[in-house]
């Protein structure tokens, strides 16, 4: 598959509908007719999930996740080389489960995600499905010894985003001895190689793979 497959796979289907998620989160989707937008995201329709936060009130939530080409995109480390059993943190709009789910030689995803109204509205896609388990699970607390996997792949939210990169940090250290290869959304390069440790997306991960 090529990486406009997997974006495409990621996509929220319209079984999902707009919806207010719980008291704090909204899924609105927006068609675009405009060809500046429908490039710009790289779709004519865009899913985004939004959070209600003190810092954003005023201007209608922080976007927690959208499937637009520019975020599906920096998934991509994780769709190109997974396999077998994966292990995801941040359930979101499940983008990443449907592009793994999209290929065949992974054969099981567990998803850790915090918050119920999050499972309640995006879990029934994946309820029936047995490659797939959800697990309403705080990730920095998921016992680590659950299984062995062979990819972890950590998205999780703090509110703004900050301290983010720190949290994704300590999950690749609580998962370390379970997980083979691990890479988290957006982890910055220079990071990555400090840890020294060869995660998804990075150089260091390239010339082992
Ligand atoms: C950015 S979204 C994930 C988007 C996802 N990658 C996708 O494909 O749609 C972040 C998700 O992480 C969840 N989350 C936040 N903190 C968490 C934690 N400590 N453990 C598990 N899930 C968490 C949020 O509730 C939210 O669903």
């Amino acid at each position: 598959m090529r990486p406009n497959d997997y974006m495409l796979a990621a996509r929220v289907p319209d079984s999902v509908q707009p919806q207010e998620v719980g008291a704090l989160w909204v899924i609105e989707r927006v068609a675009f007719k405009d060809p500046v937008a429908i490039s710009l995201v790289g779709f004519p329709s865009q899913t985004v999930l939004r959070r209600w936060t003190e810092a954003t009130i005023m201007r209608g939530g922080e976007i927690v996740m959208e499937d637009s080409a520019r975020e599906l995109r920096k998934h991509l480390p994780i769709w190109m080389v997974a396999y077998g059993r994966v292990l995801i943190t941040g359930l979101g709009l499940g983008c990443v489960v449907r592009g793994l789910l999209a290929k065949p030689e992974v054969t099981h995803i567990d998803v850790v995600e915090l918050d119920a109204d999050i499972i309640r509205a995006i879990g029934p896609e994946f309820a029936d499905n047995p490659r797939v388990t959800i697990h309403h699970a705080d990730a920095l607390e998921f016992p680590a010894d659950f299984a062995e996997w062979n990819f972890a792949w950590h998205d999780i939210w703090c509110e703004g985003n900050s301290g983010l990169d720190l949290l994704h940090a300590r999950l690749f250290g609580r998962f370390a001895r379970s997980v083979m290869h691990q890479g988290a959304w957006a982890f910055p390069r220079w990071a990555a190689r400090k840890l020294g440790w060869p995660l998804l997306g990075s150089p260091k991960f390239r010339r082992a793979a």
